[in-house]
């Protein structure tokens, strides 16, 4: 479905963004794991985080809804059930990368987890190699790709040094460490997002963290009880860029999860002298087990460009094509590096928005690992192509409704993978009458 945006006058009014998917996504996962029944408040509707509820079905989860609120009925951590034919993730690359964690571990049951065509695109070896070196089976398509099979096996506790900052493949392994022999130690080289972590210290597990360390012991069981999904950062993250260059713009988000780990990108919009107020988490050292909410209040205002180094990119890493479309409207250049991950997401990011915002009238250059934007005072506006990938879709948006002639997004379908309100909230808020 194509859909044509056109430059919006001004933005107003007041909008909770759609549930973290991320969130959902641990909180099913870890439902289904556990054997008392656990209560998700506020969990995604949407197409990737259906597609978890699928998979912890066929793995012999009941969910339930009630009112709103999810009952997710697990089967206890050893005890999978194997399903009668693949396990579809869809679009979901958090499912395709955290499931085998769970599964490596089921011992004589054979599990296969097989998705769209842009999962089957996306590597699954950053996750088979650190489980391998824990005694799993897993066997994936040319050695990297879905189809993913894996067979349940005897878990050992390693110390594993990533070679990427990657919450997925961290909170695989952690996962595996749940039933793993004795204590798993996992270091990134850098911070990423800590949703596993925080979740799972309030299901009873030992687990810490100190500094790009963390290490989890097994447990018998997950007593996680209730799960209440604050607002998705990232999802909101649009809504603070059209808030941002819409002139003229006022909106009040309301219950934007601000998990210090996921707010890279409001610390590089007010760097860039954007205007969003709120009560952000800060930096911590110790781990939390709550994920803190936040009213952001957005308002329009001139925009100045800025360097993105490497140790910020996996705090801000879905948020960086909307730095690239901010970097079109701020006076001088704005730099990201470090962020060669981006080829690898739902689409090559890098080449998706450099290509997609030049085609707008940016003035942008791919690099090898980041993208370079030298403002110039705005966008014209044009076609845009979504390459299927919901991010690049709602970039696609918000670049119409801040451009001067409007914007027609091809794909924009790809958005309800993450935010299926999104277009209704832009109405909502008055991008068009
Ligand atoms: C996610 C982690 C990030 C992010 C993705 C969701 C998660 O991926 O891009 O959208 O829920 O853990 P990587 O771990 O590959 O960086």
């Amino acid at each position: 479905m194509n859909m044509r945006f056109e430059p919006a006058r001004d933005l107003h009014g007041s909008v909770a963004p759609p549930a973290d998917k991320s969130i959902s996504h641990r909180a099913a996962m870890l439902g289904a794991m556990s054997s008392e029944p656990v209560r998700i408040t506020n969990y995604l509707e949407a197409a990737d985080t259906r597609s978890t509820l699928e998979a912890v079905s066929a793995l012999g989860a009941l969910v339930e809804e009630n009112d709103g609120e999810l009952v997710i009925r697990g089967t206890g951590l050893r005890e999978a059930r194997e399903p009668d034919g693949p396990i579809d993730v869809g679009n979901a690359g958090t499912l395709l990368r955290l499931l085998p964690g769970w599964l490596a571990a089921q011992q004589g049951r054979t599990f296969t987890l097989d998705g769209d065509d842009s999962i089957r695109r996306r590597p699954v070896d950053r996750v088979a190699l650190p489980l391998r070196e824990m005694g799993a089976n897993l066997e994936a398509r040319e050695g990297r790709f879905a189809p993913l099979t894996v067979r349940g096996e005897h878990l050992r506790a390693v110390d594993l040094d990533l070679d990427v900052a990657s919450a997925q493949v961290k909170s695989c392994v952690l996962f595996a460490a749940l039933t793993a022999d004795g204590t798993t130690t996992v270091t990134e080289p850098g911070r990423s997002r800590d949703h596993t972590e925080r979740m799972l210290l309030r299901a009873g597990v030992g687990i810490e963290r100190r500094g790009d360390t963390v290490s989890a012991e097994n447990v018998d069981e997950i007593q996680l009880e209730s799960v209440s999904v604050p607002g998705d950062a990232s999802s909101a993250a649009f809504l603070v860029a059209a808030g941002v260059l819409v002139p003229g713009s006022r909106l009040l988000l309301s219950g934007v999860g601000v998990n210090w780990t996921r707010v890279g990108f409001l610390r590089i919009v007010r760097r860039m002298r954007g205007i969003v107020l709120g009560d952000v988490e800060q930096e911590s050292e110790a781990l939390s087990d709550s994920e803190p909410t936040s009213d952001l209040d957005v308002a329009h205002g001139a925009l100045e460009g800025t360097t993105v180094h490497p140790g910020e990119v996996p705090l801000a890493i879905d948020e960086l094509p909307l730095v690239a479309l901010l970097g079109c409207f701020a006076e001088g250049q704005t730099v990201v590096s470090g962020a060669q991950e981006l080829r690898v997401k739902e689409s090559d990011r890098i080449a998706g928005v450099v290509d997609g915002l030049r085609g707008l009238g940016a003035e942008i250059e791919a690099t090898e690992d980041g993208f370079v934007v030298t403002g110039s005072g705005g966008l014209r506006g044009g076609t845009i192509d979504s390459r299927g990938d919901h991010r690049l879709a709602m970039v696609g948006a918000i670049a119409g409704l801040a451009s001067r002639e409007g914007v027609e997004v091809i794909g924009m379908d790809a958005a309800a993978v993450s935010y299926p309100r999104f277009v209704e909230d832009l109405r909502a808020l008055g991008a068009w009458s």
